[in-house]
């Protein structure tokens, strides 16, 4: 069932609007904040609230913090707030409390067209025990709920889903984030223009097995990259030189490749080095890897096969680098697939934190049909889970 949207909320004018993104932003070391696309594509949907003649409840979590002040200092939401600031193009009001009395004063003062910023929901214990009482209070601060966090709809956190619940009774929507997201991977799901092709690569087959059985009963080829394909060479009795392979995961792979039924490609040349950091070593090797060799990418005769397999594809769905893409000199077949894709015709579709990241920092997102913000949240929609939180928004 279709969910309601921004467009279903009633009247906004002298509203309050809580409003749950997922402002759960990579940061350096310093706390800087390396990729705020989270955060701009949250925008319209504050905007709209704004531009309706309401204020903005805006409520986030960040990172996963421990419960200790002193370490969870880098976890607050000041910078996020700034960069919130920045592009609205007007102040943003970030609270130093999740809840308490001067959140609520700050709530009562706020008047049309104002932005508050509560303080990481995760300093608050009871956001993922998914506490009854701590949601009572986040539904009491406003008129109306936007659930606009894709990348949490996964999650059954007090502000995605015992929130809401509380606010039954009141609009509760999703923001154009979500709306987006839903259409798009709900198309996929149902009714892709075909051949439909998958393109799966990091480091592990465990992280994602789930994803792959699902795939597989739904795709017409997958393309496999990254350390995850040492695993299935390896599997298959191939000799993988000293690249890294899930060594009690071998079982799985054999499993995943029968259910595929040939509808998994290996890779048939590797861009391999003699030491991880030794890019000088590097060369291209066909078929095996020889002992005292590492696999870093996919060589240029999978490069061009895949680029094929792209180009007659009528939907692509990636997840997962082909290679050790981070260091430039092995980023060359992360590079081409995400280029294959910006050209290609396709429905073209990026999910996953690390994979969404590399088609921005190659300046290729706006080429793509759709890159979704969500990281495990992607992966867990295309297997078939059902999210809770979704259960709490209104259906059309
Ligand atoms: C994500 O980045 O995957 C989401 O923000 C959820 O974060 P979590 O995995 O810490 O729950
Ligand atoms: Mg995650």
């Amino acid at each position: 069932m279709p969910k309601k949207t921004l467009a279903d909320l009633p009247d906004l004018r002298g509203k309050r609007v809580l409003i749950r993104v997922d402002f759960n932003v990579p940061q350096d070391a310093a706390g800087n904040i390396t990729n705020d696309r989270r955060i701009r594509a949250a925008l319209p949907t504050i905007r709209a609230v704004l531009d309706g003649g309401a204020s903005a409840i805006v409520m986030s979590h960040l990172g996963r913090p421990k419960g200790d002040p002193r370490k969870d200092a880098a976890f607050r939401m000041d910078r996020v707030g700034r960069r919130l600031g920045e592009l609205l193009g007007k102040p943003v009001r970030k609270m130093d409390e999740v809840v308490g009395p001067a959140v609520t004063a700050a709530v009562q003062a706020l008047k049309p067209g104002e932005v508050l910023l509560l303080e990481n929901l995760r300093f608050h214990p009871g956001e993922q025990a998914g506490d009854a009482a701590f949601a009572a209070q986040l539904a009491g601060l406003a008129d109306a709920y936007v659930n606009d966090a894709f990348g949490t709809c996964h999650r059954k956190d007090a502000s995605m889903f015992a929130g809401p619940a509380a606010m039954a009774g009141k609009p509760r929507v999703v923001g154009t984030l979500v709306a987006k997201e839903l259409e798009v991977l709900d198309k996929l799901l149902s009714a892709p223009p075909r051949p439909l092709v998958g393109i799966l690569g990091g480091a592990k087959v465990s992280d994602k097995i789930g994803f792959i059985k699902s795939l597989l009963t739904r795709v017409d080829k997958v393309l496999i990259g990254g350390a995850m394909t040492y695993t299935f060479l390896k599997c298959q009795g191939h000799n993988v030189g000293g690249s890294k392979v899930e060594g009690d995961k071998l079982d799985v792979a054999r499993e995943l490749l029968t259910l595929g039924q040939g509808k998994i490609v290996l890779p048939v040349d590797h861009l391999v080095v003699q030491k991880l950091d030794d890019p000088a070593t590097a060369r291209v090797v066909e078929g095996e890897v020889p002992d005292g060799w590492i696999g870093v990418d996919i060589g240029p005769k999978t490069i061009a096969q895949y680029r094929d397999a792209i180009g007659q594809a009528g939907t692509v769905v990636w997840n997962g680098p082909m290679g050790k893409f981070e260091d430039e000199p092995y980023s060359k077949g992360t590079k081409a697939i995400a280029a294959a894709m910006a050209t290609s015709k396709a429905v073209t579709i990026v999910g996953g934190g690390e994979t969404a990241e590399a088609v921005e920092d190659f300046g290729l997102a706006e080429k793509m049909t759709h890159v979704s913000t969500g990281g495990g949240a992607f992966l867990e929609y295309v297997e078939g889970t059902p999210f809770a939180a979704l259960a709490q928004i209104e259906s059309v």
